[in-house]
């Protein structure tokens, strides 16, 4: 079993806001060796961590906390939850993700758990429906608020393009990159998104508070942000609080820039993706409030840097990694200009990776 983190292109902060994102599965991902028991017993075992912890079905506890284990165990949950049979199993797996630098190590990890018990247990269960497992055993068992984006990319992407993901209806298009002479260079800030949560959960509820006073002062009944427009936030400034008005104004722009970039893809127009990847780090360094210091200066230095298209941060920001779309021949200068000028402004010297657009998670049967 393999599953692949994700690393988002652009539509940041918009899948909870039932809005679009632009995700690609990396290269790099979680390998899972399973095997079914015949009792009730789950045995998991995280070779790169030289840990191990058994629990039985029976023992499964929603809310348990952030402990790894949780997450391979809150997808068997889910899969109970759902009225699905299944049997204990042994579970031994490494991966090669950066653990907490926003490239949904932990999706990956449900969706392969997904994968290997419905596999097990043969049941038939689709891909979109194993990353609606894995985000149940995210938000329920774990405890984290996500939308769908990370296990969805995990789950589905196809290699050499990056799906183009409806949040609200989950339909999805597989958009071809054609990325022949350019790279994805992930640029991992190192700096520790301890705020992450706490300020996520914040976002979530700053969204819902700006549509409940749209609804309410405009005399309407949206359901999300996502179908608010520009003139709508334009005109909702007079009665929203400044902050509100700043995050829903983000959410909508950058759903309308996930829909562009898609354009921009097709037509092969990648200065233009490289302005909306540019767009979307302003909104979300500005409005949203979800970069940081260390991640502004990593981008700021990319969209400097010649051969650089665009840059932006990805995942959900207080640290992890900026994106850059970069010209292949270039990458290296783009990497040592990031050491000498940019190294400074920094607590850690970032670490780079580079990724094709990969394909989402896969089964190999051993006999
Ligand atoms: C995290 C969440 C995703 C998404 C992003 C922000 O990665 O898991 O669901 O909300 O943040 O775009």
């Amino acid at each position: 079993m393999f599953a692949p983190g994700r690393v988002n292109l652009i539509g940041e902060h918009t899948d909870y806001n039932e809005g679009f994102v632009l995700p690609l599965a990396t290269e790099m991902g979680i390998t899972m060796e399973a095997v079914l028991r015949s009792d009730e017993l789950i045995r998991l075992k995280a070779v790169d961590l030289g840990k191990e912890f058994s629990l039985s079905l029976s023992e499964l506890n929603p809310g348990d906390g952030k402990q790894w284990w949780n997450y391979p165990a809150g997808v068997f949950w889910a899969f109970l939850e759902e009225g699905y049979q299944v049997k204990g199993a042994d579970l031994v797996f490494s991966g090669d993700i950066p653990i907490g630098s926003g490239l949904s190590s932990s999706a990956a990890l449900e969706v392969a758990t997904a994968a290997a018990i419905a596999k097990l247990n043969r049941l038939e269960v689709d891909a979109i429906k194993l990353a609606l497992l894995s985000q149940k055993a995210e938000n329920r068992y774990v405890g984290v608020q996500c939308g769908i984006m990370d296990q969805f990319a995990s789950a589905l992407a196809i290699s050499g393009h990056a799906v183009f993901i409806d949040c609200r209806s989950l339909d999805h298009e597989h958009i071809p990159l054609n990325l022949s002479g350019q790279v994805l260079a992930i640029i991992d800030s190192r700096v520790n998104r301890s705020l992450s949560g706490t300020e996520y959960n914040r976002r979530r509820e700053e969204c819902r508070e700006a549509l409940n006073l749209i609804n309410q002062k405009m005399g309407q009944k949206k359901s999300s942000l996502r179908d608010v427009s520009c003139i709508e936030i334009e005109n909702a400034r007079s009665f929203l609080p400044d902050v509100l008005y700043r995050r829903s104004r983000f959410v909508v722009e950058e759903n309308q820039r996930v829909i562009e970039t898609v354009k921009a893809f097709q037509s092969g127009d990648l200065s233009k993706v490289g302005q909306l990847m540019i767009d979307s780090h302003t909104g979300l360094s500005d409005l949203y409030e979800v970069s940081c210091r260390e991640l502004d200066l990593l981008a700021e230095t990319a969209w400097s840097t010649p051969g650089v298209w665009g840059a932006r941060m990805t995942g959900a920001g207080f640290g992890g990694c900026v994106i850059a779309l970069v010209e292949r021949t270039e990458f290296p200068k783009l990497k040592s200009r990031i050491l000498e000028s940019a190294v400074d402004g920094l607590e850690q010297a970032p670490h780079f990776y580079v990724t094709e657009p990969a394909a989402g998670c896969r089964v190999k049967v051993l006999e």
